[in-house]
């Protein structure tokens, strides 16, 4: 049985421990019926709340081409942005498991470019583990980086980077496909996988076929841990709301008031008041 509320490096009180998470955490995490959490950051400030509050994994992804540089998908975003962002998001965590992203063309070309690339997200960037997209096709990648002992999270389902071919961001539903994907990522040495736009049912078939855990988003309960894009959950962005999102705060609209206030108080000569200065 499951609990929701034991984190992932063991404590059973419901208390968060210190001790950072790890890839063995992770990888004994559904033998110890403990379900995974994972948000995005992008920076310092929100790794921090983030690690703060408790959650698992922190990923730096490369969704921050839409909800931090406001493109129309992630295509565009470098391996150095992702390694900038990596760094300053790596200071501000204590305890989760900081993964960091590929972006597109960083692990393509060849198994030896993925592996570079992936060291320097790692030595420059502070990572503790790389994302990278793709099933089957990506086998080969994942064994030869895991294979340097950089641990890869693999990502299958809808394949953000991969919406040019797509022609869309659309739910995968080849179940067959999938499953294959999974299996080839788990073989070639991934230690976990990200299910992406996937049927519930479907997710299911794929977490009790492989022995690493599966990371949903977008892919019903059946997994075992969560991902979401932080500023859609908190209510920071709206350009899109895809409807596996809950938001669980309003924060863009909180945001909104409170500048609101400040400009009044400032037109009006309210702020600063006499505590907000000098004698
Ligand atoms: O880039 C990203 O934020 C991701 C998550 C949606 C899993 O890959």
């Amino acid at each position: 049985m499951k609990s929701a509320t034991k984190p992932a490096n063991g404590h059973t009180n419901g208390a968060v421990e210190a001790r950072p998470v790890t890839v063995p955490d992770f990888l004994s995490a559904r033998a110890r019926g403990v379900r995974l959490t994972m948000l995005t950051a992008y920076d310092y400030i929100t790794a921090r709340l983030l690690d703060r509050a408790g959650v698992d994994g922190i990923l730096v992804g490369d969704s921050l081409g839409m909800v931090v540089q406001g493109n129309a998908d992630s295509l565009s975003v470098t391996l150095d942005e992702m390694i900038y962002h990596t760094r300053i998001t790596a200071r501000g965590i204590q305890r989760s498991l900081l993964v960091a992203d590929m972006p597109f063309m960083s692990f393509q070309v060849s198994p030896q470019q993925a592996l570079e690339n992936a060291g320097r997200l790692m030595k420059e960037g502070g990572a503790h583990a790389v994302k990278l997209e793709g099933g089957a096709r990506s086998a080969a990648t994942i064994a030869a980086i895991s294979q340097a002992d950089i641990p890869v999270m693999a990502h299958v389902g809808l394949t953000p980077q991969s919406v040019r071919r797509l022609g869309g961001f659309r739910v995968q539903r080849d179940e067959g496909r999938l499953l294959e994907d999974a299996l080839a990522v788990e073989k070639a040495g991934a230690f976990a996988v990200v299910l992406e736009c996937v049927p519930t049912e479907v997710a299911e078939k794929i977490t009790a076929a492989v022995q690493i855990p599966t990371i949903g988003i977008g892919a019903g309960a059946g997994c075992d841990g969560q991902v979401l894009v932080t500023p859609d959950m908190l209510g920071l962005f709206d350009k899109l709301q895809p409807r596996f999102v809950k938001q669980y705060a309003d924060l863009g609209e909180q945001i909104v008031e409170a500048v609101k206030a400040y400009c009044r108080e400032v037109k009006e000569g309210t702020f600063p008041g006499p505590k907000h200065g000098f004698r």
